[in-house]
């Protein structure tokens, strides 16, 4: 074993981007190692607009238990079987390349110390756990120095979230679920880089919901027990669609692309109505934004926006920059001052626009009333990069939490 200072602390800080399906994971096969029991694929959001902020850090003068801090607020490690899991199968990779070359410091028997923070307000009603879980195993990787690539990391990061292995990489990412008991083979790999269409952009809606929804690792379990439905989409619809919405991303179809997404929300939702007892997670704002889209479609003549819906009632809308006005120019126009989040980077090239781009009489009238009243804040983003390394340590050189 190689020596060393008690003092010392070792740091490596990440960034991990939240990421936004369009074909949905919903399902388990197997729920302590998180299998799924179909594929799904998602879009990587950029971090300009929503990140989390990992520094792990490990040192023989912390106290020997693990600890973790998520936004300020310490968390009880033991209790979490996720986090555990994740952190285990890192430290056992450590382990194994310490074996391997004795001149290596021997931090694998050294205590953690994680700090996390998101960029986003958790009241955001975002699932910030995907990028929570690949910020935690990327950086603890880097801590590491494992040279394990993303995909073989996705294998962890399932373990934590499932969606939380699709958040390791960016782009388009499709998350393959597999065959082997031991899921080995259920592994997230990228279909294409951002820059392969850099050109796609998020629009999501936020929705405040009167009650907290059910949380998703219980109404996949509800679903999946319950839903006729489900079984049908798992095998039979979802297959077909990973085929072809590959071949639209790689095609950079934005007409197939869009139908593609909207259809396997729409599927996805009906499978939770189809759950018993039923579970709903769009609410009348969410179905206002369903009418929106469809009504600026048709208002265009083309595809250029699909929503999407995960287990909540936010709405995320998928366009392409060219059609910026048609889409965030409506939506804005619509909502007018009283939602906020019309800025960042994403908004400089729509800030002059003041005039809807689909006139408003285009628009089923119900929706207005319901948009202007339901949608509390907007958040524009686009497709985006993996996680970075990073200096921003959120635990100083004398192992200290930092104030950020
Ligand atoms: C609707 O990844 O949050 O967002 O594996 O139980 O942690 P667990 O579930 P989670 O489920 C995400 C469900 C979804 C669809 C998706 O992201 O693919």
């Amino acid at each position: 074993m190689a020596s060393q200072s008690n003092e010392v602390v070792y740091r490596a800080t990440t960034t991990a981007p939240v990421n936004i399906a369009v074909i949905k994971y919903w399902g388990k096969r197997d729920t302590t190692l998180n299998l799924p029991t179909n594929s799904s694929l998602s879009v990587t959001l950029s971090q300009r607009s929503l990140r989390t902020l990992t520094t792990a850090s490990c040192s023989a003068k912390y106290p020997a238990d693990d600890t973790l801090n998520l936004n300020g607020k310490p968390q009880d490690i033991q209790s979490s079987k996720r986090t555990l899991a994740c952190i285990s199968s890192l430290r056992t990779l450590r382990k194994e390349l310490e074996n391997a070359d004795s001149s290596l410091p021997n931090l694998s028997s050294l205590p953690l110390r994680i700090v996390s923070e998101n960029n986003f307000p958790t009241a955001a009603g975002l699932a910030s756990s995907a990028a929570g879980f690949a910020a935690l195993v990327r950086a603890v990787a880097d801590l590491y120095q494992l040279p394990q690539s993303p995909t073989e990391l996705s294998r962890i990061a399932r373990q934590g979230s499932g969606s939380a292995c699709r958040s390791l990489q960016g782009g388009f990412v499709a998350w393959r679920t597999g065959e082997l008991a031991d899921g080995s083979d259920s592994l997230a790999e990228e279909v294409a880089p951002a820059s392969h269409w850099p050109e796609i952009r998020a629009l999501i809606l936020v929705v405040s919901a009167e009650k907290k929804d059910v949380p998703s690792t219980e109404g996949m379990q509800t679903t999946v027990a319950t839903s006729d439905l489900f079984d049908h989409r798992a095998k039979n619809v979802v297959p077909e669609r990973m085929t072809a919405i590959e071949a639209a991303i790689r095609d950079r179809d934005f007409p197939k692309f869009a139908e593609i997404t909207m259809r396997d929300s729409n599927t996805f939702h009906a499978t939770c109505l189809d759950s018993w007892p039923p579970i709903f997670y769009m609410n009348d704002v969410s179905r206002a934004a369903v009418r929106l889209v469809h009504d600026i479609n048709r208002a265009v003549g083309r595809t250029v926006a699909a929503y999407t819906f995960d287990a909540g009632p936010n709405a995320v809308i998928y366009y392409e920059e060219k059609d910026s006005e048609l889409i965030a120019g409506t939506v804005k126009a619509i909502l007018g001052a009283t939602a906020g989040g019309w800025e960042g980077p994403f908004y400089e090239p729509l800030a002059q626009i003041t005039a809807p781009g689909v006139s408003l009489d285009k628009i089923d009238p119900r929706v207005l009333d319901v948009l202007k009243d339901g949608v509390s804040r907007v958040i524009l983003t686009g497709v985006g990069e993996g996680p970075v390394s990073v200096e921003d340590h959120l635990v100083s050189e004398t192992g200290d939490l930092v104030n950020q």
